[in-house]
């Protein structure tokens, strides 16, 4: 009898049985030693793993009847396959990340507490203010960021669902990441509050050692919560690239982050690059299982909801973590993809529903895609795209009037069409994905060798 598509085979269950059970054992194992919530973090990121891979599998039929579904636009044949698995991947990572909320503070409650309960705690607190005598105290304001942080990404996987069942209008749902980002903003403001940037040297003689932005500082904060979700929801249309854009970025921050745990010497921002490992660990655990089903020719698609998610993991670790600036330094080819697509997403040219690349059912490859113009341009935005098709940053096609009558639309995608010609769905992802990989790196290696020349300092907190 042939398995449902749904079922998984014996070797990926014994396989995923076996990681669960070796990451469980290496749970109950780490309560204790230095290094053990991290371990436990890697082990729980497992489980992750195992629980997001099974359940996309075994939900996959339901969501389809449940009308969470789409069409793979790219193939000879457009079927129709779940949509929303991001939801999965949410959910799995949020039970994951609550389960986890205990390991990082394990020794502060044991000190705190003493075996003694909190009443203890008031009364050593009086002693101590008396004797002077050191006394741990509960770290309130790590688990305040713990939780806005978990708060934070629980609301935007609810809002990303909601888009995703009702398919809100853009010019609404650019706004969605705000709303999320407000527990997160306002733990910022009662526990850490810093609004100031550290001036690069050459500009010190006009602005002062620190620049204060005061109310500015929330508003720059908030637009990268906006940024981040949106320019991964717009870099997408063609198999496994919002997961595996997500997972490139990802990887990086862990890179950075082991830079700083890695030092010589104990660095002063080592605790924000351990918020950051337990929040990216368990979030690569999730995407590459969704990336398994999602990559070339896709089994599933991950909706809005992955892509305002994994935007909203990434906005909190470098909002939380102080290292925001290093953050849109992995972040270039979406900025990139983000400014370039700025005149069809503010209207000054027609914006079609899908602007994704297109697929040539005769030579099965993909080219860039085109928007028509139903009325020619005006005249300085027809100078302009010609002025732009010059250059070789977008193709237009124009009458034998000289009347533009289509151009390309404004994706990072399509340019890459425009310069490298058509190809392969999975060859234009790997392609984007070695670019950004290569942007990223640099992007590392300038933030750490630059720093010190710009700053004085390697520690140039945000
Ligand atoms: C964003 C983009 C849109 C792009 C779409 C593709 C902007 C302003 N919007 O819209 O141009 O076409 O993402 O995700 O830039 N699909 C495929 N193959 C894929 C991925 C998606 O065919 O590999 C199709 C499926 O029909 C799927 C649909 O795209 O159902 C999902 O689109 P959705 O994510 O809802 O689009 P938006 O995020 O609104
Ligand atoms: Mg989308």
């Amino acid at each position: 009898m042939a398995s449902s598509p749904s079922a998984l085979s014996l070797t990926e269950t014994s396989s995923l049985l076996a990681l669960s059970l070796a990451c469980f054992a290496i749970i109950t194992n780490t309560f204790h030693g230095d290094g053990a919530p991290l371990v436990a973090s890697l082990a729980f990121s497992g489980i992750a793993f195992a629980g997001s891979y099974s359940m996309i599998r075994w939900l996959g039929p339901a969501f389809m009847k449940a009308g969470l579904k789409g069409k793979d636009l790219s193939k000879v044949h457009k079927k129709e396959i779940p949509e929303t698995m991001g939801a999965v991947c949410a959910v799995v990572y949020l039970l994951v990340i609550t389960i986890f909320i205990p390991f990082p503070f394990y020794k502060d409650i044991v000190a705190a507490t003493s075996g003694g309960g909190n009443r203890d705690v008031v009364m050593e607190t009086i002693e101590h203010v008396q004797t002077g005598r050191f006394l741990h105290r509960f770290p309130h304001s790590k688990l305040a960021s713990y939780l806005s942080a978990i708060l934070t990404i629980q609301s935007i996987s609810i809002l990303g669902i909601g888009d995703d069942l009702f398919d809100i209008r853009w010019r609404h749902k650019f706004f969605i990441p705000g709303i999320a980002s407000i527990p997160l903003l306002i733990v910022y403001f009662v526990d850490f509050g810093v609004t100031h940037i550290v001036v690069p040297i050459p500009l010190r003689p006009y602005l002062g050692d620190l620049l204060q932005l005061g109310f500015l500082y929330y508003v720059y904060m908030f637009a990268i919560a906006i940024f981040c979700p949106n320019s991964i929801n717009i870099l997408a249309g063609i198999n496994g690239i919002e997961v595996s854009q997500s997972l490139v970025i990802a990887f990086l921050l862990v890179v950075n982050d082991c830079y700083y745990l890695l030092a010589p010497y104990p660095h002063p921002a080592t605790d924000s690059h351990l918020f950051s490992l337990y929040m990216l660990l368990p979030f690569i655990g999730v995407s590459l299982a969704l990336l398994v089903h999602n990559w070339y020719p896709s089994k599933v698609f991950v909706g809005d909801t992955y892509c305002y998610f994994a935007g909203m993991v990434f906005a909190v670790v470098g909002i939380l973590g102080h290292f925001s600036k290093t953050l849109l330094l992995l972040f270039i080819p979406q900025i990139f993809n983000f400014v370039y697509s700025a005149p069809q997403l503010f209207r000054l040219v027609p914006c079609p529903r899908h602007r994704m690349p297109r697929f040539n059912a005769r030579t099965a490859l993909m080219e860039s895609s085109v928007t028509e113009w139903q009325h020619p341009p005006k005249k300085p935005i027809a100078m302009l795209l010609k002025l732009l098709h010059r250059l070789h940053l977008l193709r237009v096609t124009e009458n034998e009037e000289g009347t533009i009558i289509e151009s390309s639309n404004f994706t990072m995608l399509n340019l890459w069409l425009v310069w490298f010609g058509p190809k392969r769905e999975d060859r234009l992802a790997i392609e984007i994905l070695v670019m950004q990989v290569l942007v990223g790196l640099a992007g590392l290696f300038i933030r750490h060798n630059f720093a010190l020349l710009l700053f004085e300092s390697d520690n140039v907190g945000v």
